[in-house]
């Protein structure tokens, strides 16, 4: 009679990304959105410690912000909308890049040396914390890893990244 015990153990190869649910073991594309995440939280907290500095951090910032979002918006999620699991979350996302666009576009109409542009710059931060930590780390990248292939997955880097680096050098 065959040994099955071993069927029985976890297997760590066949465990899937989204049940371990760690960012340490995304791959490709989705590695590289966590760490431009950590890169941006970065920035946010020099400048949140570093008010008086903002006239020189904020459009380094703002263009790391905007490329890494629209190239996420033009790169990653058309393909997630292609497949039912990450169809809505794809939809959900792009909504709420748009609603950071808008926040941008406010904070771009008002004077950066004013305690109100520092009070929007905050709600920003907190925007974009959540979006990237709780909503694409969290939920959507993992399943999202799934739902490509690893394959896919690191073959999407390399035009998501290219894609960054076109709409850095126009913003
Ligand atoms: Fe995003
Ligand atoms: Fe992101």
């Amino acid at each position: 009679m065959p040994d099955r015990t071993n069927e029985k153990k976890p297997n760590e190869k066949q465990r899937t990304t989204a049940e371990a649910g760690r960012p340490g073991l995304l791959v490709g594309v989705f590695q590289t959105l966590a760490t431009q995440h950590a890169q941006l939280a970065q920035m946010f907290s020099e400048l949140s410690s570093n008010p008086e500095q903002r006239a020189t951090l904020w459009p380094r910032m703002r263009r790391e912000l905007v490329s890494h979002e629209h190239s996420e918006v033009r790169e990653l999620y058309p393909m997630l909308r292609q497949f039912e699991a990450t169809r809505a979350l794809a939809d959900r996302h792009d909504e709420e890049a748009r609603d950071l666009d808008a926040l941008i576009c406010r904070l771009d109409t008002m004077d950066i040396r004013t305690a109100e542009w520092m009070g929007l710059f905050e709600q920003l931060v907190a925007t974009v914390l959540h979006h990237a930590k709780d909503e694409e780390e969290a939920r959507i990248f993992p399943l999202a890893q799934d739902v490509l292939g690893e394959a896919r997955a690191l073959e999407l880097d390399a035009k998501l990244m290219m894609a960054k680096q076109q709409l850095a050098e126009s913003n």
